[in-house]
């Protein structure tokens, strides 16, 4: 993919939870598709179905492992067997059929690490709040047009200023642009 840097060898990434420094020597990416106003879900699922964007989500993260939490998963277990998968929920009496569960992102990044060399974190809002200072690249797909919802993108543009590459679309009547966004 123009402007990807999937291969880069340089991974290790600084994560500062509580005040304390860690060296996480692994890639973390986040991947994120919203609309106007940063909707991005809408009573558990997506707020639309765009064949073109869930198709680059499946190829873009095809040989990593995700990280995502528990409504994310509820709505992705269709696809769930087709990756590692790690599944973040604070509920000691919850399990995932097809993901590891962990109670935290540290824990979850530390378990994804093991399965791929890649990590993509997939949402929701909290997680990608939490991982916006960690995470080395957003790849943010932009919907220009209004659709309702209940869950929005959290704001990028203090973390993400740097825009490494961007394609444009137009699917479902509706300009998408595919950015690729680094620090
Ligand atoms: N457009 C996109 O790119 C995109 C991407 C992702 C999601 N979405 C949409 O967003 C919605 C889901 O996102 P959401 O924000 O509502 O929920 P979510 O993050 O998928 O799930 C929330 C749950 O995850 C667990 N969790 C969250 N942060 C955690 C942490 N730091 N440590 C441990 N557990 C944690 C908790 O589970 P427990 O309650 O079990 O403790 C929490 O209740 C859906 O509508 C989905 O379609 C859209």
């Amino acid at each position: 993919m123009e402007g990807s840097t999937l291969s880069s060898t340089n991974h290790a990434t600084e994560y500062e939870p509580c005040g304390k420094k860690l060296f996480l020597p692994f890639m973390i990416r986040m991947i994120a598709a919203c609309a106007r106003d940063r909707v991005m879900g809408a009573g558990g699922t997506l707020p639309w179905k765009i064949k073109k964007d869930w198709d680059y989500f499946l190829e873009t993260t095809r040989d990593g492992a995700l990280v995502m939490g528990r409504r994310c998963y509820e709505d992705f277990t269709g696809y769930a067997g087709t990756r590692p998968l790690v599944v973040l929920s604070r509920d000691p009496q919850t399990t995932f059929r097809h993901a590891q569960k962990a109670s935290s992102l540290r824990d979850g990044l530390n378990v994804a690490e093991k399965m791929a060399e890649n990590i993509w974190i997939c949402g929701g809002a909290e997680i990608y709040q939490e991982a916006m200072p960690i995470a080395r690249e957003l790849y943010l797909t932009q919907i220009d047009a209004h659709y309702e919802g209940d869950v929005r993108f959290p704001p990028w543009e203090p973390y993400f200023t740097r825009e490494i590459s961007r394609q444009e679309t137009i699917a479902d009547g509706h300009k998408i642009s595919f950015l690729i966004l680094g620090k």
